[in-house]
């Protein structure tokens, strides 16, 4: 397995896979990996022949007071895990390779990106849009990994690709959980250990809202209380959002009568974390 820094690299790598008729996955991440991108990065070896994760903190998805100075970063330790999982290229670029200085370019999906985190993080999704497909134009690859517990932007990736006609095959991935019932996340590593603890109110508010829906409750504004006061219950958490959204298009459901996607925001102390579910009738 290689790391390289350049576009270059990467499409001389690419050109030569392509010679030999090899099939090509992607998995995108920001590093610092964890057994959730250990997933993706296993699923693209089993269904393709060269899997190419690409490590970027990328900046034009953070707003002015979030965490991109701080967000954690260990390029040693992700060359290992993306080794073990079957990773056979690592494009890990500098910034200055990723955005020149007077790009004026943005990659907007409108609509999808208005409600849940895109509400709170207005410059968010036009971040990782812009910087999913020019990793899409540099890769080329024949499917794309992602996961299900960024529902939206699984979403959104879905609607972009499908409105630019990339001829790439987006797949959703499941949720990957610690133990407890934790969902993995990057961030999970700013929390104190009180905080750690504090943080399986995400998913145990879930499970009672799951528990109401499989027991026949309908109606989305009932099953939001059941979460909200779950997460009021532990001092440590504040809501950001709960929300039940139709899961074709995000908007907000009010009768649950089609699938609906049943995500949360919640931050716990000063970290912010998300998990959901999808609710199938
Ligand atoms: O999900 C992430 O880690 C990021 O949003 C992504 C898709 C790698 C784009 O920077």
């Amino acid at each position: 397995m290689n790391t390289v820094h350049s576009i270059k690299e990467v499409r001389n790598e690419i050109k030569k896979w392509r010679k030999e008729g090899l099939t090509v996955g992607l998995v995108t991440t920001m590093g610092f990996l964890h057994e959730g991108h250990e997933s993706l990065i296993k699923r693209a070896s089993e269904e393709n022949d060269r899997v190419v994760v690409s490590i970027f903190v990328n900046p034009t998805q953070f707003g002015p007071n979030e965490d991109l100075e701080a967000y954690p970063r260990d390029i040693k330790r992700d060359e290992t895990v993306c080794e073990k999982a079957g990773a056979n290229l690592i494009f890990n670029p500098d910034p200055s390779e990723m955005y020149y200085d007077d790009a004026s370019t943005t990659v907007n999906v409108a609509g999808l990106t208005e409600g849940l985190c895109g509400a709170k993080r207005p410059v968010h999704f036009g971040g990782v849009c812009l910087v999913v497909s020019k990793f899409f134009n540099i890769v080329t690859p024949d499917r794309a990994y992602f996961g299900e517990k960024d529902a939206q932007q699984l979403a959104v990736i879905k609607r972009m690709v499908r409105d630019l006609n990339f001829d790439i095959e987006i797949v959703g991935c499941p949720i990957v959980r610690e133990s407890d019932g934790l969902a993995r996340s990057s961030r999970n590593i700013y929390l104190s250990n009180e905080e750690r603890k504090a943080a399986l109110i995400l998913n145990k508010s879930l499970n009672l809202a799951k528990q109401s829906l499989n027991e026949g409750e309908r109606d989305a504004n009932k099953v939001k209380d059941i979460i909200i006061e779950k997460l009021n219950s532990e001092s440590l958490a504040k809501v950001d959002y709960v929300e039940i959204v139709d899961s074709s298009n995000l908007k907000p459901a009010f009768n649950i009568n089609k699938p609906v996607l049943v995500a949360i925001a919640v931050y716990i102390g000063k970290t912010r974390l998300i998990d959901n579910f999808t609710f199938k009738m």
